[in-house]
C-alpha cells in the first residue's frame, strides 16, 4: 500500500517567526552570518569551507555566470556556474572568476574608431556604462586608440552618425598604466591626475583592463568577500550525472572551489555513482554537493553516498512546473524542516554535520529568515539574482517597465534535459520549466545590503547573533489564511501602487 504523509506539505508563506527576548548587545551590526558550506566533524574540527553570508546563486544560465560569481563572492556568497554549456565554456567561466583581479575590469562595451555616436548610445543603453574604450578592432583587448566618456559628446549638439574617431579622447591625451601595476598604484595615479578611469595596457599598447575610481572605493568596503587561500574569489560549478569523468577534471583544473550535481531529483543511483567517482579520483579534496531531495530518506541516501552538502527542493522554484507536469514535489517549508531533522539525527549518529541548502521558492526576503530558522544552513536563489544588473540575461522594456529575462533549466529555451537524468539515451523530452520576465531591480550590492539587514534584524528579534543560535532559538508558528491578509498593508488606500518594498519581490 502506498505511504501517506499525515500532514499536508507547507510553504514558507504559511509560517511566521515569534520573537524571543532581545538582549541589549544583540544588534544587527554584531550579527555573524557565517555558515558551513560542506560537511565536517562539528565540535572536533573547523568546517573547511564556510560562506560569509548564507546565499548562493542557482545553477542556471539566466543567473550564474562569471560576472554574477564575482559580484556575489564580493558580498560574501557564492555562485554555482551553470553546467548546461560545453565543458570548455564552463571551465573558462570558472577560470575567469579565479583570474579576476578585483578592481581591474575587462570592459564589455567596447568601440572601434569607425563606429558612430548611435552605437555609443546603443551600448550605453545596453550596458549602462559611461566609459567605453576605443580599440583598433573594437575588442576588449585590442590596440588602444582612445576612450569615449559622457564628456566627449553632447547628444543635443551632435548628429548620431558622427564617427567615434572624431570625438573620442585620443590615446595621446590619455593617462595609462602598464600591465602589472598594483591596484594601490593605479588608484594613486587616478587620484594624482583626477581621473575617473585608468586604462591598463601591455607592452604593445593593447588594452588589458580598466581601473575605475568608484571600484577601488567599493573594493575597500567589502569585508565579507569570499576569498581562497591565494586571495582569489571563490566559485562553485554545476555538474551532471552523465559527463562527470570529463567535466569534473576540467572544472577542478580551472580552479572551482566546490561542485554541485544539478538535478531536479537527487535520490538516485546516478548521483551516488557521480559522488563515488569523485571520491575515487580526488578523495575528499574535491567538495561536491548533491540533490535535490525533499525528505529524510533522500537526505540519508545522499549523506551516506558521501555528499558534502545536500540541496532541498522539488517543484518550488518560481519558473518550475515539475509539480504540474510530473506530480512530484513537496512544500518547501515542510521539506526543509524534515531534512533538517534528518541532518541533525545523522550528526548525532556519526558526528558528521552535512550542511543543507534550501533551493527554490524564496519570494520575499523574509523567506530566507524562515528557511534558516527551519534549519537550512544556506539558501539557493534563482529569481532573486536574475533581477540584478550582474545576471547574464537581457534587460528589456516590457509595457514601460524594465524587466530581466529569466527561464528555467527545464524550459524549452534551456533544453537542459541532462538535469533530468534517468539513465539511458533520451529520445523524447518534456518541459519542467517556463521562460519568463522578472522586474529589473538594479545592482546586486544594493539589494543584498537590504536583504541581509532584514535577516540580521529578524535574527536579533529572535535573540540570535549567529545562524546556529537562530536555528536553536527560533520559534515558528503556522498562520491561518486570514492572518496572511492581516500581515500585509490592508484596509488602507496605498498612495504608491508599486510594491512598497520593490526589493522584496
Ligand atoms: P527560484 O529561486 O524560486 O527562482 O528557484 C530556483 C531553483 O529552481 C533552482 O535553483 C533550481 O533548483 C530550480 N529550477 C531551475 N530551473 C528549473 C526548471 O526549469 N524546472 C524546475 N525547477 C527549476
Amino acid at each position: 500500500m502506498a505511504f501517506y504523509f499525515d500532514e499536508p506539505s507547507r510553504t514558507f508563506n504559511e509560517y511566521l517567526l515569534v520573537p524571543g527576548h532581545t538582549p541589549a548587545d544583540c544588534v544587527p551590526a554584531a550579527v555573524s552570518l557565517k555558515t558551513p558550506l560542506v560537511k565536517y566533524r562539528k565540535g572536533q574540527e573547523e568546517c573547511p569551507l564556510t560562506l560569509n553570508v548564507p546565499m548562493v546563486s542557482a545553477i542556471m544560465a539566466a543567473v550564474s555566470d562569471d560576472k554574477m560569481a564575482v559580484a556575489l563572492a564580493t558580498e560574501g556568497g557564492l555562485s554555482f556556474i551553470y553546467g548546461n554549456q560545453s565543458i570548455e565554456d564552463e571551465a573558462a567561466m570558472v577560470a575567469r572568476v579565479k583570474d579576476y583581479k578585483a578592481g581591474f575590469v575587462t570592459s564589455d562595451a567596447n568601440l572601434s574608431p569607425e563606429m558612430t555616436l548611435a552605437d555609443v548610445v546603443e551600448l550605453h543603453e545596453k550596458f549602462g556604462h559611461s566609459t567605453m574604450p576605443v580599440t583598433a578592432d573594437g575588442s576588449a583587448h585590442g590596440k588602444l586608440l582612445g576612450i569615449v566618456t559622457e564628456r566627449d559628446y553632447r547628444l543635443s549638439r551632435m548628429s548620431l552618425d558622427e564617427r567615434v574617431a572624431d570625438f573620442m579622447t585620443p590615446r595621446e591625451k590619455l593617462v595609462v598604466a602598464q600591465d602589472g601595476t598594483t591596484l594601490k598604484v593605479a588608484n594613486d595615479i587616478i587620484w594624482d591626475h583626477k581621473l575617473n578611469s585608468l586604462p591598463i595596457v601591455d607592452a604593445n599598447d593593447c588594452l588589458v583592463a580598466l581601473v575605475f575610481r568608484k571600484d577601488y572605493d567599493s573594493h575597500k568596503s567589502n569585508p565579507d568577500e569570499m576569498l581562497d587561500a591565494h586571495k582569489r574569489y571563490m566559485v562553485g560549478a554545476g555538474i551532471n550525472s552523465r559527463d562527470y569523468a570529463e567535466r569534473v577534471p576540467a572544472l577542478v583544473n580551472a580552479g572551482a572551489d566546490v561542485l554541485c550535481i544539478d538535478s531536479s531529483e537527487g535520490y538516485s543511483d546516478w548521483q551516488k555513482l557521480t559522488i563515488q567517482w569523485v571520491r575515487e579520483h580526488y578523495g575528499d579534496a574535491v567538495k561536491i554537493g548533491a540533490g535535490n531531495v525533499v525528505d529524510a530518506e533522500g537526505f540519508r541516501f545522499l549523506a551516506e553516498a558521501g555528499a558534502d552538502f545536500v540541496k532541498i527542493g522539488i517543484g518550488g522554484g518560481s519558473i518550475c512546473i515539475t509539480r504540474e507536469t510530473k506530480g512530484i514535489g513537496r512544500g518547501q517549508a515542510t521539506a526543509t524542516i524534515e531534512v533538517a531533522k534528518a541532518r541533525d539525527e545523522y550528526f548525532r549518529e556519526t558526528g558528521i554535520y552535512v550542511p543543507i541548502c534550501s533551493d527554490g521558492g524564496i519570494v520575499y526576503d523574509h523567506h530566507i529568515s524562515l528557511a534558516l530558522a527551519m534549519g537550512a544552513d544556506f539558501v539557493m536563489l534563482g529569481r532573486y539574482f536574475a533581477r540584478f544588473d550582474e545576471s547574464p540575461s537581457a534587460k528589456v522594456m516590457v509595457n514601460g517597465t524594465y524587466m530581466k529575462e529569466y527561464w528555467g533549466e527545464g524550459s524549452a529555451r534551456a533544453r537542459n534535459w541532462g538535469r533530468y537524468d534517468l539513465g539511458g539515451k533520451k529520445s523524447l523530452s518534456f518541459e519542467e520549466g517556463v521562460d519568463s520576465y522578472v522586474p529589473y531591480a538594479g545592482s546586486l550590492k544594493d539589494n543584498m545590503a537590504i536583504t541581509l539587514l532584514k535577516l540580521k534584524s529578524t535574527m536579533c528579534n529572535c535573540g540570535a547573533l549567529t545562524i546556529p543560535e537562530f536555528q536553536d532559538k527560533a520559534k515558528l508558528t503556522l498562520v491561518s489564511a486570514t492572518s496572511i491578509v492581516e500581515g500585509g498593508a490592508h484596509d488602507v488606500l496605498l498612495k504608491d501602487k508599486a510594491p512598497y518594498a520593490s526589493n522584496t519581490r
